[in-house]
C-alpha cells in the first residue's frame, strides 16, 4: 500500500477527528489555500481565518523563503537558559521599540500562546515572591474566556471546552476566581450605557478583590478582544481603563492575553497592540502575552511581555527567572518572525488589514442586519471580526446547541470556497453560535468583498435551511 493511499482511508495523528485523515491543506498562496477532503482538492479556497488567526503574511510568501533561509544558514540553536542568543535579543527590542514607549521591559519567547500563558502565570508568581508578598496568588480571570489547552491556560480560561479538565485545574473558587464577561450585546442592560455597564462590571471586580483579601490578589487577567471565547465582542468603553485603575489601587498585575487579537490584527494605523485601541500609554498592561501572528505560521512562535513595574522587581531582587524550556527564545524561530515583522511594518500591512476588516464589518451590518436571517450582531475590531448567529434577532436567544449551527455554517462557507472558524452556542445559552474572520493582513477590497459575498451567501443557506426544518422563522 502506498503512502497516499493509506493516507486516504486511515489517520496515523492522535488530533481532531482521528478515524480518517479529514480535510487536508495541500497548498496555499496569499490570502488563498487548497484543501484536500475525502479525496477531492478543493483549490483556491479564501482563507478568511487564516489557521486560526495566525496567517499575517498569507501562505507562501517569496520573501519569507529568504528569511527562513538566511535564518537556516545564521542561527545556532542553544539551551537558551544557559547559552542566550542575539535573534531573540532583536526581537525583543523590536517588540518593545514599536509599542507605546515606556509600555514594555523585557520579552520571553516560547513556541505557544498557552505555553506563554503557563510562563507568564509563572512571573507572576516570582515577581511578589521578588517583592517578598508570598501571599499574593489569587488570579482573576473571566468566565467565558480562553487562554489555551495547557492545564494552567486552562485554569485561568473558562468555556464549555474546558469544564471536563476541571479535576486537574487550580481551584476555580480559590486560587482562579472568575469575573463576569465583557459582552456589550448580551449584558448591558438596555437602560445603561456603555460606560455604566463598564462601571458595573468593574464594581463587581473590585467587591471580588475587597471580598478575598486584596493582599491575596495577584493578577487580573483578560483577553483585550476576546477571540473564540465570545466572538470579537469590543470592550465597553472605559472597561479596561477601570480595571487597569483598579489594578493600581490594589497593588495588583494586570495582564492582557493579547494571543489572538494582538501582534497587529487589531491596532489601527499600524499599531502592534490591541490595547492601544482602548489605553493610553501609561495604562499599558503589566504583562501581555503574544502569539500566533507573530511568526505568521511560519515558525511556532509567541511570547510574554513585561512592563517595567515588572522587570524593576526582579532586578531590584534575584535578577533570573526560575526554569525555562528547551526551545524558549529559539533563535531560528526569533529571527523568522523578527524577519515577518520587519516586512508587515515596512508594508503597513497591519494598516491594510485594520482598514479591510473594518470594510468587512461594514459590510456584514449593512447586508446582513438589513434583511431577515440568523445574523443577530457583527462586531469586532480591525482584522478580527465575528457574526453571531440568533434565533431570534429581538430577544437574542441562542439556537440550541444540538443544532450545530457554528459547525453547519463553517460548512456551508466551505462549500462556498471560504474558510472560517464556526464556533457552537454555549449550552446555557450564554452565548451563540457564531462565525470568526481573522483573515491574512494582505488581503485586498476585492478579497474582501469576495469574503462578504460568500459569507452573506452561507447565511443565506443556512437560514432557509433551519427555517426548513423549523428551526427559525
Ligand atoms: C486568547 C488566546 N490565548 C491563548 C491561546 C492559546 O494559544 P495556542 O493555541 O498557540 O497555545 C489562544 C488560542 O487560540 C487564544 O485565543
Amino acid at each position: 500500500m502506498t503512502a497516499a493511499a493509506a493516507s486516504d482511508s486511515k489517520s496515523y495523528i492522535f488530533q481532531g477527528i482521528i478515524d480518517k485523515p479529514g480535510a487536508q491543506v495541500v497548498g496555499g498562496k496569499g490570502v488563498l489555500i487548497d484543501i484536500e477532503r475525502d479525496g477531492k482538492v478543493y483549490p483556491n479556497m479564501i482563507d478568511a481565518i487564516g489557521g486560526a488567526a495566525v496567517a499575517s503574511l498569507g501562505w507562501d510568501d517569496e520573501e519569507v523563503q529568504d528569511i527562513i533561509a538566511k535564518a537556516a544558514t545564521e542561527t545556532t540553536y542553544s539551551y537558551p537558559t544557559l547559552i542566550a542568543n542575539k535573534e531573540a535579543e532583536r526581537l525583543a527590542q523590536f517588540y518593545i521599540e514599536n509599542s507605546p514607549k515606556g509600555a514594555f521591559s523585557a520579552a520571553l519567547w516560547c513556541t505557544s500562546g498557552s505555553e506563554s500563558n503557563e510562563n507568564a502565570l509563572r512571573i507572576v508568581r516570582q515577581y511578589y515572591l521578588e517583592r517578598g508578598l508570598p501571599n499574593k496568588v489569587k488570579i482573576i480571570s473571566r468566565e467565558s474566556s480562553y487562554h489555551g489547552f495547557t492545564l494552567g491556560a486552562q485554569a485561568i480560561s473558562w468555556n464549555p471546552r474546558i469544564d471536563k479538565f476541571e479535576p486537574y485545574l487550580f481551584g476555580r473558587n480559590t486560587i482562579c476566581l472568575k469575573m463576569p464577561c465583557a459582552y456589550t450585546y448580551r449584558f448591558k442592560n438596555k437602560s445603561e450605557t456603555e460606560e455604566q455597564y463598564s462601571q458595573r462590571l468593574v464594581d463587581q471586580v473590585e467587591k471580588m478583590v475587597l471580598d478575598n483579601d486584596p493582599d491575596t490578589v495577584a493578577a487580573i487577567i483578560v483577553e483585550t478582544l476576546p477571540g473564540s471565547s465570545l466572538g470579537t465582542t469590543p470592550p465597553p468603553k472605559g472597561y479596561l481603563k477601570m480595571l487597569r485603575a483598579l489594578c493600581n489601587k490594589y497593588d495588583i498585575i494586570f495582564y492582557l492575553d493579547e494571543v489572538m487579537c494582538g501582534t497587529g490584527r487589531c491596532g489601527g494605523d499600524g499599531k502592534l497592540n490591541c490595547w492601544e485601541n482602548f489605553l493610553d500609554p501609561d495604562e499599558a498592561p503589566d504583562i501581555q502575552t503574544v502569539g500566533k501572528t507573530l511568526g505568521s505560521g511560519y515558525v511556532t512562535i509567541a511570547g510574554v511581555l513585561v512592563g517595567p513595574k515588572i522587570k524593576d522587581a526582579f532586578m531590584n531582587g534575584s535578577k533570573a527567572i526560575f526554569g525555562g524550556h528547551t526551545y524558549s527564545c529559539h533563535a531560528f524561530n526569533c529571527a523568522v518572525a523578527l524577519g515577518i515583522q520587519e516586512k508587515i511594518k515596512r508594508e503597513n500591512y497591519t494598516g491594510n488589514v485594520f482598514e479591510k476588516g473594518t470594510l468587512i464589518n461594514k459590510l456584514l451590518t449593512d447586508k446582513l442586519l438589513s434583511e431577515d436571517n440568523i445574523a443577530g450582531d457583527v462586531r469586532g475590531v480591525g482584522g478580527f471580526q465575528s457574526v453571531e448567529f440568533v434565533k431570534d434577532r429581538v430577544t437574542k436567544e441562542a439556537f440550541d446547541t444540538s443544532l450545530n449551527v457554528g459547525a453547519r455554517f463553517k460548512e456551508k462557507c466551505f462549500l462556498n470556497g471560504l474558510v472560517v472558524m464556526g464556533m457552537p452556542s454555549n449550552p446555557d445559552g450564554s452565548c451563540g453560535d457564531r462565525a470568526l474572520l481573522a483573515p491574512s493582513f494582505v488581503l485586498t477590497e476585492d478579497d474582501a468583498e469576495a469574503i462578504v459575498e460568500k459569507f452573506v451567501k452561507s447565511v443565506n443557506e443556512l437560514t432557509d435551511e433551519l427555517r426548513a426544518e423549523g428551526a427559525w422563522n
